[in-house]
């Protein structure tokens, strides 16, 4: 019994957090109830970590940096526009890349349209499945369309097994669908737990370096602890992406997390639709679809998603509260932040907000975070709370500050640019910023101090 207590170690199962005891909240992630008691990995079990970048019989020796060469060719494309930008103008070979997301979002299927575009461009590769079987992937393939015989499936779950196919085999592209159904027979722990996961990829992190081919991780996250999340790999990976969106609208949104290769920033929009997923190239027009006239409360912003700028809908419902503590909630925007604004609006606006409940949400589910919507969802608060519409030609841009001020953002050309180009007629933005756009034309630009000069624009 002493014996086996030695052995054993705790993992958070949402960052992979490592204690020797039990614990209610990890210190790490701050989450709840989230460790398991796994079998520690043994000296032998244990990947030799060490033999990255290099061929398996290749000696460990110092090189000058100026004597490595970078091919060109260097980036496989994957024909998908939306997939390249996020990971920074195509697959780069050898590269180890993340695919996180909720269950059933489409990371499988996005992975399989990859595939099937690279085999039509004459590209070995191999789909790994160790959740579906061969029949329900061809289901799926079925309503994506061709495939060609460049494409190899493979159900497997044992690492071991896959690793052998991959030596032998030696394809460009391995897509492993999912890190938490894959095991180890040397790590005893059940496959999804973070020993398990880590030791998996880390297999496949030497494969890719080894071998020069470029690995897909499809990693599933799960907010009940039952299997590792992604979260625990994330540092071994070199990229890493989430597939994002809500299940019940169409559109997704692929985020790059980490990119060694390229800017994080970017963004791609798809669509799901009856034969996979669609790219979605004006993003805007499609975020403000059904955007309602003259309503109040709704305003349109311009946020920055890596180099693009993408148009949004803000909306927001401010009511006098029945409870003696006010009702706030926000879907796509900080919570916060949104607070934040409201007592902004109430000191130096002076209204009565204080004891009004708020619901703010950015229309089609899209998350954002960046601080330029500030001025667009004060403006809306206000226009909800006077019940006054906001002309449907207007668009705000404008981070706001604590005193009121409405202070400048990035790239202020390239969004009022966006906004003329969907047709809008008036912009509101910083007048900090007034310099560097008085030369466009045929939009009306009107640049704010504070939130004051905002709102008597309403
Ligand atoms: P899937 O790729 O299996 O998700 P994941 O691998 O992330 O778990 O996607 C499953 C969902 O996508 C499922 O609800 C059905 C839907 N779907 C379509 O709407 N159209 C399609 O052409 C395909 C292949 C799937
Ligand atoms: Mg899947």
């Amino acid at each position: 019994m002493a014996k086996a207590k030695n052995n054993t170690i705790f993992f958070c199962q949402n960052c992979g957090y490592e204690s020797a005891k039990w614990m209610g909240q990890c210190p790490g992630c701050r989450e709840w109830n989230t460790f398991v008691e796994e079998t520690a990995v043994t000296g032998q079990g244990k990947s030799k970590g060490n033999s990255i970048g290099r061929s398996q019989n290749m000696q460990s020796k110092p090189t000058v940096l100026a004597e490595i060469s970078l091919q060109e060719e260097d980036r496989i494309t994957t024909k998908i526009k939306e997939l390249d930008r996020v990971l920074g103008g195509g697959i780069v070979t050898g590269s180890l890349t993340l695919v996180g997301g909720d269950p059933g979002i489409g990371k499988s299927t996005l992975l399989l349209q990859v595939c099937r575009n690279l085999a039509l461009a004459g590209r070995e590769v191999l789909y790994v499945s160790g959740e579906e079987s061969l029949k329900q992937i061809k289901l799926r393939a079925n309503r994506i369309g061709e495939f060609n015989e460049h494409l190899k499936l493979l159900c497997e779950t044992s690492l071991q097994s896959i690793e052998e196919t991959i030596r032998r085999s030696k394809p460009e592209v391995v897509i492993i669908d999912s890190i938490q159904t894959m095991y180890h027979e040397e790590v005893s722990s059940a496959p999804g737990s973070v020993s398990q996961v880590r030791e998996a990829t880390s297999v496949l992190l030497q494969l890719a370096k080894g071998l020069n081919v470029s690995v897909f991780i499809v990693g599933h996250v799960t907010k009940e602890g039952t299997v590792a999340g992604p979260r625990v790999l994330e540092h071994m990976v070199d990229t890493v992406l989430y597939f994002e969106g809500d299940r019940n609208a169409s559109y997704r949104v692929l985020r790059g997390v980490k990119n060694r290769f390229g800017s994080t920033n970017e963004i791609g929009v798809f669509e799901m639709a009856a034969t996979g997923l669609r790219e979605v190239e004006n993003p805007s027009e499609f975020m403000l679809n059904g955007k309602p006239e003259d309503a109040s409360g709704s305003v349109v912003v311009c946020s920055m998603e890596g180099t693009r700028p993408i148009l949004i809908e803000i909306q927001a419902l401010v009511c006098h509260s029945n409870f003696g503590i006010p009702r706030r909630q926000t879907i796509g925007t900080d919570f916060n932040r949104v607070n934040l604004l409201m007592a902004v609006l109430e000191k130096r606006l002076g209204l009565q907000i204080g004891n009004c409940d708020a619901y703010v949400n950015i229309a089609g589910g899209i998350k954002i975070q960046e601080p330029a919507i500030d001025l667009g969802i004060a403006m809306a608060i206000v226009s909800s709370y006077k019940n006054r519409a906001i002309d449907s030609g207007v668009i705000a841009i404008g981070e706001v500050g604590l005193s009121g001020e409405v202070r400048a953002v990035s790239q202020i050309q390239g969004r009022v640019q966006e906004a003329k180009k969907l047709g809008f007629t008036t912009c509101i933005i910083p007048s900090v910023c007034m310099d560097s756009v008085k030369e466009m034309k045929g939009i009306k630009i009107i640049g704010v101090g504070n939130v004051r000069e905002a709102m008597d624009l309403i």
